[in-house]
């Protein structure tokens, strides 16, 4: 007995001090008694979000009196809401319940990042209808590229057992603004489209609608054969068609509120309406109109490609600018940032913009496939804003693929913006505790693209860590170098694509494996021979320049005007090419290669320095992720390099490391 005391005695100040970053950025403290009774929180509307607004507000606000009210005719909101207020009082505005709930974590943010309150003037109305996280779970919990355990749905325990984490995921979201969710791999089962299912996806549609988000799922094109025995999945036939509608009719029953559809279809070895030789067009339209009494939608993927003599990067264009304006009012075509995947730098893909009577949606990678999976610090929000801030030059100067595709410039039904989340089971969500900024950073862009990446991240600094000054200031230079330190260490000046086959984490240039489809082999992208290295897209190679807007065509076209960062992505350049900084490629990229690893050995000096503004749980995982991302980065320099010496026949200039 004695015994287990002390133990608890000793034990006790390391469990309150434990720290697993489960918590997020929700770090709120519940206000006592006396600060709560100096205000009040007054409701002047009824619904379930707006009682969870005050009751959020009730036990974590410390500020002033705060009236929440729902006026109709703000229409012009959307799911936005006005704040306004002086020392003694806030007043919060919405049109919708949801944004009564927003408006609510706007307060607590200002509140946890500690900025003023006491002059609120702000008008928020969100950049895109739909935010939405696509998960890429699979019914047996297994996630694809993902990095941070098992799938949060237990499906094995649903619908009679709900974990408590679906709560603090689905708060977790409101609290960015996200409102939807794709629960299920875009590699889909058709299994989940079974009754079994389709109660357990209820039961977590349930959960998350306290919360203001909706439910989609990825549909399997070969449903109706899989399942039910139809003789074929075509959507041109009549029996196909009305199974449709009957699985939809009965979605809704479960889940009023269903989102849609979520599809990948002839890609990748996935079925589709091709392999009835009907279109994309022909699938999509025959899901929108099952799905459209309800007001549902379909979100059709782009990211087709087949192994053909044709450049990857060119496909989806091809496929899809035919089709334009063939497509229902509640389609939206979900195109990738770039026109390959995902990598750590792309350029946009062309398709953005140039499907003026289709509406289109963007889709982001959260989960870092090809940034160093959960191992590797690497914070988005700039490469997220690269794409949106991308001006397509689609109808002249300023048509950004922001504006694109949040209706700025062409009006559409719904707009809508999705990321592949990086969310398991791990405690701290996402694997590395930065990633959580990733999430965050996706919540907050959907919401408002104008945002910038510094201002996000020192709003997730502030309320996930600590609004330390000493604190915030590194950490925020450490997040804002990130992302171009993984490119430098992996895959500079353009180069992309040359992953170790298949799980994607470490470097093989060299990968050529025997009966492999060719454009899944790294030497496909970077075409090393003894004359130069680069993949050429230019008028005289693959003429992937051709689907870009002028000025961008002749921009990228040529050697002389294309960025330095989309060099090797558009130019086959030789060994001896004389980059701007009048190094030679050769010496350039092994600048590059090594600046990488440089600055990732400063980051682990600048944590390092930080061990006292930090508990020591956290400070240890991210001091030990660093190391692992600096025995990376090695790694992806000295092999990168190596084996293309083994084309240039050029030494590693004599002043950066040497090769271990
Ligand atoms: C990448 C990824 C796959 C995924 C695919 C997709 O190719 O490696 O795992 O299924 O993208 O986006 O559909």
């Amino acid at each position: 007995m004695t015994r287990h005391f002390l133990y608890v005695i000793f034990l006790f100040p390391f469990l309150v001090y434990a720290e697993d970053g489960s918590q997020l950025w929700l770090r709120y403290t519940p206000v006592d008694e006396s600060v709560a009774n100096k205000r009040t929180i007054k409701l002047r509307a009824t619904h379930d979000l707006v009682q969870l607004a005050q009751q959020e507000l009730q036990t974590y606000w410390a500020g002033q009196s705060v009236v929440l009210r729902l006026d109709k005719k703000l229409k012009r909101l959307k799911e936005g809401y006005v704040l306004k207020g002086d020392a003694s009082n806030i007043e919060l505005v919405a049109a919708e319940p949801v944004g009564l709930l927003y408006g609510a974590y706007h307060l607590l943010r200002l509140q946890e990042a500690g900025e003023d309150t006491n002059h609120l003037q702000v008008e928020e109305i969100p950049d895109y209808d739909i935010r939405i996280l696509n998960h890429w779970d699979n019914l047996d919990r297994t996630v694809e590229r993902g990095y941070a355990g098992y799938s949060l749905w237990r499906w094995d325990e649903l619908p009679h057992t709900l974990s408590p984490r679906y709560e603090q995921y689905a708060r977790a979201n409101a609290s960015i603004g996200i409102n939807a969710t794709v629960l299920n791999n875009v590699n889909a089962s058709p299994q989940i489209l079974t009754s079994d299912y389709l109660v357990k996806v209820k039961a977590l549609a349930d959960i998350f609608r306290k919360y203001g988000i909706r439910v989609y799922l990825s549909a399997n094109f070969s449903s109706p054969k899989v399942l039910d025995g139809l003789s074929d999945s075509d959507p041109l036939r009549e029996e196909v068609q009305d199974w449709w509608k009957k699985k939809v009719k009965e979605i809704y029953q479960h889940i009023p509120d269903f989102g849609g559809f979520l599809v990948k279809a002839n890609s990748e070895g996935q079925p589709g309406p091709q392999d009835y030789g009907r279109t994309h067009a022909d699938g999509a339209n025959m899901l929108a109109d099952a799905l459209k009494p309800y007001g549902g939608l379909v979100m059709w993927r782009a990211f087709v490609y087949n192994p053909t003599e044709e450049d990857r990067a060119k496909q989806a264009y091809q496929e899809f600018v035919p089709l334009d304006g063939k497509f229902r009012e509640n389609v939206i075509i979900q195109i990738k940032n770039g026109p390959v995947d995902f990598q750590p730098r792309e350029p946009f893909t062309p398709l953005f913009g140039a499907m003026k009577n289709t509406a289109q949606m963007i889709e982001f990678q959260i989960t870092q496939e090809y940034l160093g999976f959960s191992n590797h610090l690497a914070y988005l929000a700039p490469l997220f804003k690269e794409t949106l801030d991308a001006d397509t030059y689609s109808d002249g100067k300023g048509n950004t693929v922001a504006r694109i595709t949040d209706g700025s410039i062409w009006q559409h039904k719904k707009t809508a913006i999705s990321a592949v989340a990086n969310i398991g089971e791990d405690a701290n969500w996402t694997g590395h505790h930065f990633a959580q900024a990733n999430w965050y950073a996706f919540g907050r862009l959907a919401w408002n693209h104008q945002l910038s990446s510094e201002e996000i991240a020192r709003e997730w600094i502030r309320t996930t860590f600590t609004r330390d000054a000493d604190f915030v200031k590194p950490v925020q230079q450490m997040m804002m170098d990130s992302r171009e330190a993984v490119v430098d260490y992996m895959m500079p000046l353009g180069l992309h694509h040359i992953f170790a086959f298949d799980h994607h984490y470490g470097p093989e240039p060299w990968g050529d494996r025997k009966g492999g489809r060719p454009d899944w082999m790294p030497w496909y992208y970077h075409n090393a021979d003894t004359v130069g290295l680069g993949f050429d897209r230019t008028t005289n190679g693959s003429n992937a320049v051709s689907q870009y807007n002028e000025p961008l065509r002749t921009t990228f076209n040529m050697i002389g005007t294309c960025p330095e960062n989309l060099l090797l992505w558009f130019h086959h350049v030789s060994w001896t090419h004389r980059m701007r900084s009048g190094r030679t490629l050769w010496d350039e990229l092994c600048v590059h290669y090594d600046r990488g690893v440089q600055e990732v050995r400063e980051f682990q000096k600048t944590w390092d320095k930080l061990e006292s503004y930090v508990d020591q749980q956290r400070f240890n995982e991210i001091q030990s992720k660093l190391k692992i991302q600096t025995k990376d980065a090695v790694w992806w320099k000295d092999a990168c390099l190596l084996y293309f010496q083994t084309f240039s026949q050029m030494p590693i200039p004599y002043e950066l490391d040497r090769p271990i």
